[in-house]
């Protein structure tokens, strides 16, 4: 008896002993240099300077009840949260959205949205509350139009708290009215954040220059680490804290829509920001200094913007299956093969010769998920 209890503690302390030698951090300083770059996280706020209600308690709580109330729909019928489903990162579950009828695209997840500079997969706006007004008055989603949402908004009772934020009703025009209603919903999505994850844990430990802290992190995943910020130069377009640079590039993704109608992406997404009044350089911006108006002002539509697509962060992708600007993915793993075995013709000729196939084996595609799983695990 007391000889096996001696054998159990000898194996335990064994295995400790084991663990204790294979914790440990196997990123060059170059590496970690680069992973230091994917960090810190979150960021601070900042209010939007062109939405005067950002970062208020009663605007965010307006937009809340008015995000998941289907008041928002001209026939009552459907909410923003019918395909920002909160339990699925507020993303869509189905591959291409159902309004109307099946829209173009994968609705993108609400997460971390306040970081962007360009909203919609082809950035067909340059500020999140013109993105929010977009499915109210598109007539294959909400199909209100400014005066029928201001009837709406009138006689639901919602009506004393948009009055307590921005006065008398029957005073505004439609157009203010529908604005207004968009920059309380863009208040409340600026709220919307996804928590330091385990990547976080290592990369910080790492900052701190904690090796003993930072040698938690699974060696799979450090190995996937590196296969993403070297072989796979995957860092070049899913860079920074967000892992996005936030401009349009071609992933290799197809843009057919069916066999006559192509997604023409950014190139689309500039002609419909040029024909907006909602951007940060017209009238309803809030900011006096028209900061960040000089981007619309400047912005220049190219042959090579044709079926580019926004660069997606991969905070809380995890949680927000099917992937790409279509949902054709099913899953991650679906995603690595796809860089895996990325189709050069299918790539811009005159885009960036950054995605070449993978060609990862096993094991190292194991890494690679692994390492992008630990972008997500922050509820886990
Ligand atoms: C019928 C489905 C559907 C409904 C309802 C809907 N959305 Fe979306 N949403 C989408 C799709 C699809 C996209 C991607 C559109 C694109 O890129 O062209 C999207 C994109 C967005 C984006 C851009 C996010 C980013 O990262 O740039 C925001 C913001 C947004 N929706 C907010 C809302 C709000 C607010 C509501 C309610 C007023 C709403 N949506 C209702 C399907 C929907
Ligand atoms: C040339 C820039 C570029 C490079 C390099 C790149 N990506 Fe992407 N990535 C994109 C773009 C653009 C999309 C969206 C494409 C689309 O929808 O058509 C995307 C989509 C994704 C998605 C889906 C996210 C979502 O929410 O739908 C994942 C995951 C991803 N990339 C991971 C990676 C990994 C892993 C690598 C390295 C092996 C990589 N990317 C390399 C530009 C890039």
């Amino acid at each position: 008896m007391i000889k096996s209890v001696f054998g159990l503690l000898a194996l335990f302390l064994g295995a400790l002993w084991m663990s204790a030698a294979t914790a440990e951090v196997i990123l060059s300083d170059n590496e970690i240099a680069l992973t230091l770059s994917h960090g810190p996280w979150p960021p601070a706020f900042v209010a939007d300077p062109s939405n005067r209600v950002s970062g208020l308690p009663a605007a965010i709580k307006l937009g809340k009840g008015l995000f998941f109330n289907p008041v928002l729909s001209r026939d009552g019928s459907m909410s923003c949260s019918d395909c920002h489903d909160p339990s699925h990162g507020f993303a869509d579950p189905k591959a291409r959205s159902v309004g109307k009828v099946i829209l173009d695209r994968n609705a993108l997840s609400l997460t971390n949205v306040r970081g962007h500079r360009w909203f919609g997969w082809a950035g067909g706006n340059d500020n999140l509350w013109a993105q929010s007004l977009v499915p109210i008055l598109n007539p294959d989603e909400m199909n209100h139009d400014d005066e029928s949402l201001k009837t709406a908004i009138a006689k639901s009772t919602w009506i004393q708290d948009y009055e307590a934020l921005f006065g008398p009703l029957s005073e505004q025009a439609a157009t203010d009215v529908s604005v207004n209603i968009a920059k309380s919903l863009a208040a409340y999505q600026e709220t919307l954040e996804t928590g330091p994850t385990s990547f976080d844990r290592f990369r910080n430990a790492m900052e701190r220059g904690d090796i003993a802290a930072a040698a938690h992190y699974p060696l799979a995943a450090q190995r996937g680490l590196q296969i993403f910020l070297g072989r796979g130069n995957c860092a070049f377009c899913h860079s920074g804290p967000a892992f996005t640079n936030r401009e349009f590039h071609d992933a290799g993704v197809p843009y057919f829509i069916n066999q006559t109608r192509v997604d023409t992406g950014r190139y689309g997404g500039l002609e419909a920001l040029f024909a907006s009044p909602f951007t940060l350089a017209g009238s309803y911006s809030d900011d006096r200094e028209k900061s960040g108006a000089w981007a619309v002002r400047q912005v220049q539509p190219l042959h090579s913007d044709f079926g580019t697509f926004r660069v997606p962060s991969l905070r809380g992708t995890a949680r927000t299956a099917p992937y790409m600007h279509n949902g054709s993915l099913a899953d991650l793993q679906a995603v690595v093969d796809h860089y895996n075995t990325i189709d050069l013709e299918r790539l811009h000729t005159d885009g960036e010769a950054i995605l070449t196939p993978l060609a990862l084996s096993k094991r190292e595609s194991s890494d690679l998920l692994k390492f992008l799983r630990t972008l997500s695990d922050d509820e886990g």
